[in-house]
């Protein structure tokens, strides 16, 4: 059966490219492939790009770069959302270049995020190996893909139809519960077939909320790599939104800065990959919890 492998890259559109740099480059960890007036392209492993930040007044998410694994499996992929009644368009060759991809078709999705379906993504030069300038470790990507976004939806019940119907991502579990009286939350998370807990999320979060995403995550493999980039975002004066817990679903360990585009990173280490065939939907309550031994001991780990 045609279905997408994993989330392969990010398109963001940001106002201040060296403000990104910053935040992306010397505190994240990210490598920077080429920075222009109009793109700037960042690395997290042997591909080419991996989040292409296009500069746009909107500081928010363009679009999110699907990876399939053959061309006949892209091709069948499609024509099944156009048998559903999908709108879904070939890119033309200005796109494919900008995304550096072999093919490339898109849709749009009810909250105006697009989604890109492709193959063949461009890898870095042999010897043009991922450096980062921070990392001791390195990305958790590969097969997995680059990472996952949770999407602010408009209607949370039109965005989860979206992420199963056309999408094909299935359902990994939910967290809901009371954040404050009468002010719920409710989050469904979604997984690929390679099986990252998850690559996308819908949330409808319960107060005004301006941008397409709550967050973007990228995870390493290296648990220190999270306390020193977490110690390396404070000491730069960047906003701790959420700080070191473990959510209870996808047992990542992470924590959650605000970009200089206003949506959080998550940075986080320890995710669990789902077996469809061992998969069991479950509802947590709870959307985090810190814990401070597990915090303490990391830190005098990293610290030491
Ligand atoms: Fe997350």
């Amino acid at each position: 059966m045609a279905s997408i492998a994993n989330l392969g890259y990010l398109v963001l559109g940001v106002s201040d490219f060296d403000a990104w740099e910053q935040f992306a480059v010397e505190t994240i960890g990210m490598q920077l492939a080429e920075k222009n007036d109009n793109t700037m392209r960042l690395r997290l492993d042997n591909y080419a790009q991996r989040i292409i930040l296009e500069r746009h007044s909107d500081d928010d998410m363009l679009a999110a770069g699907w990876e399939l694994d053959t061309a006949q499996e892209l091709e069948v992929f499609v024509q099944t959302l156009r048998q559903k009644g999908v709108a879904v368009d070939a890119a033309d060759t200005d796109l494919t270049g900008q995304r550096k991809v072999e093919r490339l078709y898109h849709c749009t999705d009810p909250n105006g995020i697009r989604h890109e379906f492709y193959v063949g993504a461009q890898r870095a030069n042999m010897g043009d190996a991922f450096r980062s300038k921070k990392l001791k470790g390195q990305f958790s990507t590969g097969r997995l893909g680059m990472g996952h976004f949770v999407s602010a939806a408009k209607d949370a019940q039109e965005t989860r139809d979206f992420c199963e119907n056309v999408l094909g991502i299935k359902i990994s579990d939910y967290i809901r519960g009371e954040l404050a009286p009468g002010i719920n939350l409710d989050v469904a998370f979604f997984h690929a077939r390679t099986g990252r807990h998850h690559s996308m999320a819908a949330v409808k979060i319960p107060f005004p909320y301006p941008k397409r995403i709550h967050h973007i995550m990228v995870e390493v493999e290296n648990m220190d790599d999270v306390g020193l980039a977490y110690d390396r975002c404070i000491q730069a004066g960047y906003t701790i939104n959420m700080d070191l817990g473990r959510h209870p679903n996808d047992q990542m360990f992470s924590f959650y800065v605000h970009t200089p585009s206003g949506f959080l990173l998550e940075f986080g280490a320890g995710g669990i990959v789902v077996d469809d065939n061992h998969w069991e939907v479950k509802s947590y309550t709870h959307r985090t919890y810190a814990n401070p031994m597990e915090t303490e001991g990391l830190r005098s780990s990293w610290r030491r």
